[in-house]
């Protein structure tokens, strides 16, 4: 299903100014850093949890969200952050992996529609919400994109 001029252009920059206020940095502050390893993020949206990574903890991010113009935004964040990151542009139940291959899950203020979380068994899930809808549209195009500060 093709978005609108408005959830392509400008949604994404009304939810990166919304979803970066006081409030939402200090509970970004508290949980964000907890992430170890092999992160999976559910909805990376712009990035805006990318300055709260522990560098010198996350080994790798992979960051699920099937909006593709919220990946551009995220891009600059990335690049700051410096750790790798590899943005897949999918609905998260639709991401094919196997449950158990991630250290740590980050699902902050998004509507996450896995019913298992794909973290180890001692693996830990940083997570907090809003009573936000998904739009994920079965339509959209699966897209990959690595990219790394480093790189
Ligand atoms: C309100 S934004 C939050 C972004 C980011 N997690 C944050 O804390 O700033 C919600 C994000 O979830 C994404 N999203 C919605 N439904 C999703 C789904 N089923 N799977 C993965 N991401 C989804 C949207 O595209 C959007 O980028």
């Amino acid at each position: 299903m093709a978005q609108s001029w408005y959830e392509r252009n400008l949604l994404p920059y009304l939810l990166d100014i919304a979803f970066d206020a006081k409030p939402s940095r200090k509970q970004r502050a508290k949980v964000i850093p907890l992430a170890r390893g092999r992160v999976l993020e559910f909805g990376i949206g712009t990035g805006l949890n990318m300055p709260f990574d522990d560098r010198s903890r996350v080994r790798r991010i992979v960051g699920v969200d099937p909006s593709m113009h919220m990946h551009r935004l995220a891009l600059k964040r990335i690049r700051r952050a410096g750790i790798e990151v590899e943005l897949v542009g999918l609905c998260a139940k639709a991401l094919p992996i196997a449950d158990a291959s991630f250290d740590t899950v980050v699902s902050t203020y998004t509507p996450c529609a896995r019913s298992r979380t794909p973290s180890r068994p001692s693996g830990r899930c940083a997570a907090f919400s809003s009573p936000a809808a998904s739009s994920c549209s079965p339509n959209m195009d699966e897209h990959r994109m690595r990219t790394s500060s480093a790189g």
